[in-house]
Parts: C-alpha cells; sequence; structure tokens
C-alpha cells in the first residue's frame, strides 16, 4: 500500500544515496509473507558502493530504527525487510474500502486526462463471430480501468463501413436483392449477397468493375449509393446492438469509418504538402522503405481512399476533438503492420503526439475442438456462443440451485460472466483456448467460481442482518489469513495502476483469483458468525471489504455481480 512505502521510502531516503523515486521503485514484495510485508534489495547499492549486497544490507538494516506504522526491520540475504503493523494494516484497508465502496480503487491519477479508446469496430454487413470478442471485451475492461483511474473515457466504434465491398454489396442487391424484397433484410441476407457476388465475379470479372464505380459513385455523395449502404448500415447496427447488449458493453460513439470520407481530401493535401508522398503504379503512397516496411496506401488508382486514408484522417479528427492524453486502439495482432505504418506517417507529418498512439494487440480465441456447436458454417457466431453459455449455466442451476430466485437473470449473469472472464484471464498476447469444462467449472479459476465466492459472501452478510461497522477493535484481526486477505485488499489500487500501464484486464483476473483464495482460506480456518459479539462485528467488517472489492474488481471486468446464486 502506498502509505507504507511512503514510509519506508522516508526511512530509507536519510541513509541511502538514491533518488526517492528510485528507492520507491526498488521496494519488493515478498513472495513469502513471512519474510516480511516489504522488501528493499541492496543490488543497485552494491554496484554503487562496490560492496557485497549482503553487507550493505545487514549495515543498513542495523542503523534504520522501525517507527510505526513499521513494526520491524531486519536484513535477510541481499535485503531489508520491512514489516509493517498489523493492526494499522488492516484498520487502513478496511477503512478505505468502507468508505469509498463502489469508488474503492479511484485515483486522481488520471483526472482532467482523456484516454481515447477504439475497440470492437467491427466491419458491417458481416456477422459479429468469435473472433471479435476479444476487441470488444478487453477494450471496454481498459475503458473501465481507465474510468477507475478518474480518466475521461471515450469509447469509440470506429465500423468498417467504407470501402470498396460495399461497391460490391451494392451491385449485388441491385442484381439479386429483389428476389426477397417482401421479407425485411438481416445480416444472413447481406452474408449471402456477398458471398454470391463472389460467386459470380469469379465468371463475369466485369462486376467487379462495376462493383468499384459504385464505390467511388459512394465516396462522391451519390444519393441512390448513399441510401442502399445506409439501410446495409442499419440492419447491421440493429443486429450489433443486440449482442452489445447482451454484453453490457457501452460506447460514447458509434463513429464509423465514413464519417472520415469529407475529410480525407485535406488530409492527403497535408501529406502531400509535407512532401511524403509519391505516385507507385497510378497509386498513392507513403513510401515506408527506410523504416523497413511496405508503402503505406493513400489513394488507389481509381482515386478512391484506403483503410489508412480514413485511420490517419481519425486520428487527427480524434486529436482536435478530445485533445486526449492517450489513444489505444484495440486490434488483433495481424494488424500489426497496418498501425505501425500509418503510425510512421503520423511521425512523418511532424505530429508530436504520435507517441501517445498505443495498438493493443491480442492473440486469437480457439476452441477445444468439437466442443462449439455452429450454426453457419466455419465460423462460430457470438451470439451462439453467448446464448449456448447461458443455456449450459441454467442447467447447472437446474441442478445445484433449482429453488433459486430469479434463476433467468443469473443463467444470463452467469453465463455471461464466464465468457468474459476466460477471454480476459489469458494475458492478452496469447491465444485463448476456449473449453467449455473448464469454462464454466464454479471450483476452477473461472468467472462463476469468482461470481460464487462473491454471492457466498453477500449471503454471510445477509445472516448477520445488521449494519456493517468500522467501528471494530481492529487487533482482533491478527490470524495470519486474516493479514494475508487484507493485505490482497490493500493491494486493488497497485493491481489497476498496472493494468492500465500494460493494458493487461488479465492482471485484474489474476488478482480476484488470489483474493478468493484468500478468502476460502480464511473461511476455511475461521467462524465468521460466532457468540463473540466483538469477533463477529470485526470478522464481517473483513467479509463486508472482501465483497467489495471483488464486485469492483468483476465490474470492471465488465462481469455482473449476482448476489444469489
Ligand atoms: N474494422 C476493422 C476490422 O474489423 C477493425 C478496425 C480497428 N480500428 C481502427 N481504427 N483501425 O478488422
Amino acid at each position: 500500500m502506498d502509505y507504507f512505502i511512503k514510509n519506508i521510502v522516508s526511512l530509507l531516503k536519510e541513509k541511502i544515496d538514491l533518488p526517492e523515486d528510485e528507492i520507491k521503485r526498488l521496494i519488493e514484495i515478498p513472495p513469502d509473507f513471512k519474510m516480511g510485508d516489504y522488501a528493499f534489495p541492496c543490488y543497485t547499492l552494491s554496484k554503487i558502493l562496490k560492496k557485497s549486497p549482503n553487507i550493505i544490507a545487514t549495515e543498513l538494516s542495523n542503523t534504520l530504527h522501525a517507527v510505526r506504522p513499521i513494526a520491524e526491520i531486519k536484513a535477510i540475504g541481499p535485503y531489508v525487510n520491512f514489516f509493517v503493523d498489523k493492526v494499522t494494516l488492516s484498520e487502513l484497508a478496511l477503512k478505505t474500502i468502507s468508505e469509498e465502496r463502489d469508488g474503492y480503487g479511484n485515483k486522481t491519477l488520471g483526472k482532467g486526462k482523456t484516454v481515447v479508446i477504439d475497440f470492437s469496430s467491427p466491419n458491417i454487413a458481416k456477422h459479429l463471430a468469435v473472433h471479435h470478442l476479444r476487441s470488444a471485451l478487453i477494450g471496454n475492461a481498459i475503458c473501465n480501468i481507465y474510468k477507475t483511474l478518474g480518466y475521461t473515457c471515450v469509447g469509440i466504434n470506429h465500423l468498417g463501413d467504407w470501402g470498396t465491398q460495399f461497391g460490391q454489396l451494392i451491385v449485388a442487391y441491385k442484381k439479386w436483392g429483389n428476389e426477397n424484397t417482401h421479407k425485411s433484410y438481416t445480416v444472413t441476407d447481406l452474408n449471402n449477397l456477398y458471398v454470391r457476388f463472389h460467386q459470380e465475379a469469379e465468371k463475369n470479372p466485369g462486376l467487379e468493375d462495376e462493383a468499384r464505380e459504385w464505390f467511388k459513385k459512394l465516396e462522391a455523395g451519390d444519393a441512390e449509393a448513399k441510401e442502399l449502404w445506409q439501410h446495409f448500415k442499419d440492419i447491421s447496427l440493429k443486429e450489433f446492438q443486440k449482442i452489445y447488449d447482451m454484453l453490457g458493453i457501452h460506447f460514447n460513439a458509434f463513429i464509423g469509418e465514413s464519417f472520415y470520407n469529407t475529410m480525407v481530401e485535406a488530409t492527403v493535401t497535408r501529406i502531400k504538402e509535407k512532401g511524403l508522398t509519391k505516385v507507385s503504379e497510378q497509386a498513392l503512397i507513403v513510401d515506408l522503405e527506410p523504416y523497413n516496411m511496405p508503402p503505406c496506401l493513400l489513394r488507389k488508382k481509381d482515386d478512391t481512399t484506403l483503410y489508412a486514408t480514413r485511420d490517419i484522417a481519425a486520428a487527427e479528427y480524434r486529436k482536435k476533438t478530445y485533445d486526449f492524453d492517450r489513444m489505444i486502439y484495440v486490434v488483433g495482432s495481424e494488424q500489426k503492420l497496418h498501425f505501425n505504418q500509418f503510425f510512421k506517417v503520423l511521425e512523418l507529418m511532424g505530429y508530436n503526439w504520435t507517441n501517445r498512439c498505443v495498438h493493443v494487440d491480442f492473440g486469437l480465441m480457439k476452441f477445444k475442438d468439437g466442443k462449439m456447436s455452429t450454426r453457419k458454417g466455419k465460423v462460430v457466431l457470438l451470439e451462439d456462443l453467448l446464448i449456448e453459455a447461458v443455456e449450459r449455466i441454467r442447467k447447472i442451476i437446474e441442478e445445484k440451485n433449482p429453488s433459486l430466485e430469479n434463476k433467468e437473470i443469473v443463467a444470463r449473469d452467469v453465463g455471461i460472466g464466464a465468457v468474459i472472464f476466460a477471454d480476459l484471464c489469458t494475458k492478452r498476447n496469447k491465444d485463448v483456448v476456449f473449453d467449455w469444462d473448464e469454462v464454466l467449472n464454479f471450483e476452477g479459476e473461472t468467472g462463476p467460481y469468482i461470481q460464487y465466492t462473491h454471492a457466498r459472501l453477500c449471503s454471510i452478510l445477509r445472516k448477520y442482518g445488521k449494519p456493517v461497522t468500522t467501528d471494530i477493535k481492529f487487533e482482533l484481526l491478527k490470524e495470519d489469513e486474516v493479514i494475508i486477505l487484507t493485505k490482497n485488499l490493500g493491494q486493488f489500487s497497485s493491481i489497476i495502476i498496472k493494468s492500465a500501464e500494460f493494458y493487461e484486464p488479465s492482471l485484474i483476473c489474476n488478482y480476484l483469483i488470489d483474493v478468493c483464495g484468500s478468502l476460502n482460506r480464511f473461511y476455511n480456518a475461521h467462524r465468521v458468525l460466532s457468540d463473540d459479539e466483538e469477533l463477529t462485528k470485526a470478522r464481517i467488517l473483513l467479509v463486508d471489504a472482501t465483497r467489495q472489492v471483488i464486485r469492483n474488481g468483476l465490474i470492471i471486468l465488465g462481469i455482473s455481480t449476482p448476489d444469489q446464486m
């Protein structure tokens, strides 16, 4: 906890010649709490003083005097280890949690700063499939993480709603779309039109030219082209919204690629004026050979713009509109080159904010074979995955707790929560391997396990039935299991800060697993509700604080927190 580290730093800085920040950075948490609560390694000093780190640790610990809240200081090998006063520790952590409640973990770190997060951003006229899940969930969690730290977050869905493929769709719709005008169109119909276009275009290459012509018209603002395109977009957005609602994900804005159509001209002009462009095979490019990258394409030979052109225009627009402190793109690793290319163009344009743009990439989502039934061919549709998760949890609840109230809602919260947790607990640059038995296990390192632990704590508090108070004897919270749990709870803020720094929601998942583990060890060793009124009051405060921390963590991840299950 910052409070103890601050005290340790002020003790150390009197005795050693290192800057305060450096001392703070070096402080570690020993792997075994019996070795101390914090440790200062002496390797850095050893290099400066040309003495062995063990000798420095011994000498240093002899000159330091423990004053509250530090209870003891001793050298262990090359480390100076600090033991904090346990009563201060629990009092501080539990009182803070109890005061700040849903806001616990809020820091002033991001006050006055804006973060733009570009996430989910699917292409319209196609179904959301499981590969779209990761960007949506990681992006949503990162939004919540930064919000928790006090940043203003702008979540943008940069819909893929522009490009030659819409020319293809218009051609297909005009040729074959009337075959079923009597019914309202769905994304499946649009998808089928695409497939048909590509089949027919193989036999009749002239169709591709027609498609390019239509996209050109669309870029030029042709009324018929626009009307059809808007129709496709409306159909897609309706379907997307249904899934975002299931996942509980909100965006501050849906600003798709099409929005930048009126701005790309000026963007291209600025790039040209900087002398960065070249014409190559009739296309307009920025040569990136000096940076060992293929060229960034700005305009095709038919004058239409590209994905990268629109991303450059979007970055300029967002800087102007939101004056962001940081802009985060949550997009799969397969687009790494695209981001490196257009970030380089922004840098060459002279924008000093380019280093505030980050591509937060991630691995794939894979299934253990045969565990997912698919409705339409090979891709697993996101909607099917979510429905199946809810169904499977419904069956488990039916077996375990058939009399549960609100079974439908709980099944939905736990089913969707299980999918979210399974995705987020994998380090983001690793592939997620999705296995139903693991994901839904109430006893594994899963969403249902964390939610179940939370619900159990709620049930203890219901049984207690009285208001929770911080007016307790903190010295009663003294057992090892209690201290470990309290320390865990106190680390919440620093975990959030770290997960923001590395754009890594999995750190919060692991943290919640740790907290639940500590809680269970405490719960198995000690009775919470007993005849000893003072002790019960003290342990109830600990139970309530644990419930609060688990709840806050789950909410950041985008997972619901049912209080019964
Ligand atoms: N629409 C793109 C796709 O589905 C992702 C867009 C990501 N965001 C961006 N600003 N390029 O692959």
